[in-house]
């Protein structure tokens, strides 16, 4: 079959299978099998795939209508124009978790600045500041032993290795120091809204999503301790639901009456980011 031809098949499937974007992740898949980058499939629609490419093209196809995610079919996910290696032990990291490395990397630009990354995952925004902010020193937390293997390997792709301290426990648990900035997307879905998520949502780890019975569970105990591990003037950005603003906003106002808060948009206008600055 050509390659044009199986281009064709697959995406008349994953559209059938209700992909919004069937065409381009048939792309993916037949890319990801033969190794070739957009512009070679292009320029070789004409070619005949062997038998072998055939049924690996097939093969990745079933997946992705399994509701597998794309990323975890391909292993790969780029975030902050970097290349992260993605498993099913890490959330697939989001667009708009940008703005929480945007926010962060505002305030740190001339400061060698202690940063904390709580529940770090892939290790996206950890890596992400260490790769832009050459002068940051970085510690990166997880309960999840698995997902801390996956954001060491992701250190190692993108060179910087050596400036990452994993740390493994509970939130702010495992903190031996204060630090200026603590930042964290942590799992924030109420727990009874899990079943009802798109069938691939529901593949990445329950333990990256589940934010208890109402969702704000890790944030409340995140804001409660983290003034012991702030310094003076100490920057907290934590990633929410847009609907969570305002109890969010309570909660920070709650624990510290004195500091400046706000809630930032993500690119989409959405309200997406807690800052909260201690004065
Ligand atoms: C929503 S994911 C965010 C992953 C990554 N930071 C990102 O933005 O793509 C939440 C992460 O918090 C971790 N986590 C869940 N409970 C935790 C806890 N009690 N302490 C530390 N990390 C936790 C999960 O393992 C998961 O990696």
């Amino acid at each position: 079959m050509k390659i044009k031809d199986n281009l064709n098949i697959s995406g008349e499937l994953l559209m059938k299978s209700g992909s919004p974007d069937s065409r381009l992740e048939a792309e993916i898949l037949l890319r990801h099998v033969l190794k070739i980058d957009r512009a070679t499939m292009f320029s070789n629609l004409e070619n005949v795939l062997d038998n072998k490419q055939e049924n690996d093209i097939a093969e990745l196809v079933q997946r992705r209508l399994a509701n597998e995610p794309l990323s975890y079919i391909t292993g790969t996910r780029e975030f902050y124009s970097l290349d992260f290696q993605i498993t099913s032990d890490v959330l697939i990291p989001r667009q708009e978790t940008e703005t929480l490395v945007d926010e962060v990397i505002k305030i740190s630009k001339e400061n060698p600045l202690k940063i904390v990354d709580v529940g770090t995952g892939s290790g996206a925004i950890a890596i992400a500041l260490a790769v832009n902010l050459p002068l940051a020193k970085i510690i990166a937390t997880d309960i999840s032993v698995d997902a801390l293997h996956v954001a060491e390997s992701n250190t190692k792709m993108n060179d910087v290795f050596s400036r990452i301290n994993f740390k493994q426990g509970n939130l702010l648990d495992v903190l031996d120091e204060k630090v200026d900035v603590i930042v964290s997307n942590p799992p924030y879905i109420p727990s009874n809204q899990i079943e009802h998520l798109q069938p691939e949502v529901k593949k990445e780890p329950h333990i990256a999503l589940d934010g208890g019975s109402d969702g704000l569970e890790y944030i409340r105990q995140l804001i409660g301790n983290c003034s012991e591990n702030l310094n003076d003037n100490g920057h907290i950005f934590i990633e929410i639901d847009p609907s969570q603003s305002e109890e969010v906003l309570e909660i920070a106002d709650t624990h510290f009456p004195d500091a400046i808060t706000a809630i930032i948009k993500d690119l989409s206008q959405d309200n997406r980011v807690l800052s909260i600055h201690l004065t």
